[in-house]
């Protein structure tokens, strides 16, 4: 035995105090982005069956969720719209009265220091729920670039803190910043879905969104779920174009990229923890498959291992009442 190595790493793996003091990564509550999604009407709330724990909630009842979060220390949240209409250009997106617009407006109100953040994207606006117009069957990328970059006016009037473009149109971050910068609204920030895949794992999302496309599929202007060179100068064309924070999309399929974008820019760096990741392990511990708790903690360690600074997660309520017990 004497030729064994000196160094055996299980000596700091014995009690829970021992691994407290090596752990290197923590997930924090400060991290965390909560999704709400936004509805018409008042009292209303319709659990979404694809993602437990998850509803569709008018601005009333979201206005609820968004104090809870608030209570429990999560910094931000991040806000879907359910238009009263959908039309081909999506323009119920930009309606002052939509119900992102009262959302943002009412939280602001009643809970100034919660950041405030929207998705920016037409498909769920759009009757066809494509994320941009469509012509010929093609989604028109310089014709939706104006249309993004109002309605990511609209939120800012409404008091949005940042606006996060997720349609994946070419050249919509420098469109959305000049857009606001026009209007007076230079303090504003960009959280660009840069890396954003044509991904499987959004499937329970647009249950809640109400944004599946009605013919073909996103992979003309989503990326093919096979490239990270190509993901990277997505990220830093959107450098380029304004972006402060950068996000990739998914988060646990795409973790080499999630590390990528941290060493090779250096900038704040989001992950998307999406609809698919999320459900698939909600569903295995409702079976009893697996630990979901235990689950919860190991998913989002992984991301912040990665590299995320910060994490859009269904689990932010959740995973901050665990914290406080
Ligand atoms: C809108 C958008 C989607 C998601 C966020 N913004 C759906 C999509 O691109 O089809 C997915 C989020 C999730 O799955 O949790 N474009």
């Amino acid at each position: 035995m004497s030729t064994f190595p000196e160094y055996r790493p299980r000596r700091l793996r014995r009690t829970e105090t021992l691994r407290r003091l090596v752990r290197e990564t923590t997930v924090s509550v400060d991290d965390l982005i909560l999704p709400l999604f936004a509805a018409p009407g008042q009292k209303f709330r319709k659990p979404i069956s694809s993602m437990p724990g998850v509803a569709q909630t008018s601005v009333d009842e979201l206005l609820r969720d968004a104090a809870e979060a608030a209570e429990l220390g999560v910094p931000a949240i991040i806000l879907f719209g359910l238009p009263e209409y959908k039309d081909e250009t999506g323009s119920s997106g930009e309606d002052p009265k939509g119900p992102v617009q009262r959302a943002i407006a009412a939280v602001k109100k009643e809970i100034p220091d919660l950041v405030v953040m929207t998705d920016v994207c037409m498909c769920e606006y759009t009757s066809h729920g494509h994320c941009g117009v469509v012509r010929d069957g093609y989604v028109q990328n310089d014709e939706t670039l104006e249309l993004l970059a109002r309605q990511a006016l609209s939120h800012a009037q409404a008091g949005a803190d940042i606006v996060a473009p997720s349609d994946m149109m070419d050249g919509r971050v420098a469109a959305i910043r000049h857009a606001l910068d026009d209007e007076g609204f230079s303090n504003v920030a960009i959280l660009a879905y840069a890396a954003k895949f044509a991904s499987a794992f959004y499937g329970p999302f647009r249950e809640a969104a109400e944004s599946t496309p009605q013919f073909g599929d996103r992979r003309s202007y989503q990326m093919d779920p096979a490239n990270g060179d190509e993901a990277m100068r997505e990220v830093f064309l959107d450098i380029e174009e304004g972006a402060d924070i950068i996000m990739v999309k998914p988060a646990q399929t795409y973790l080499d990229l999630v590390y990528r974008v941290k060493q090779e820019t250096g900038y704040p760096v989001a992950a998307y923890h999406v609809s698919g990741e999320y459900s698939m392990i909600m569903a295995a511990a409702e079976r009893g498959w697996l630990d979901g708790d235990r689950a919860m903690e190991e998913a989002l360690t992984s991301i912040k291992r990665a590299g995320a600074d910060m994490i859009l997660t269904y689990w932010a309520r959740q995973f901050a009442k665990k914290r406080r017990k």
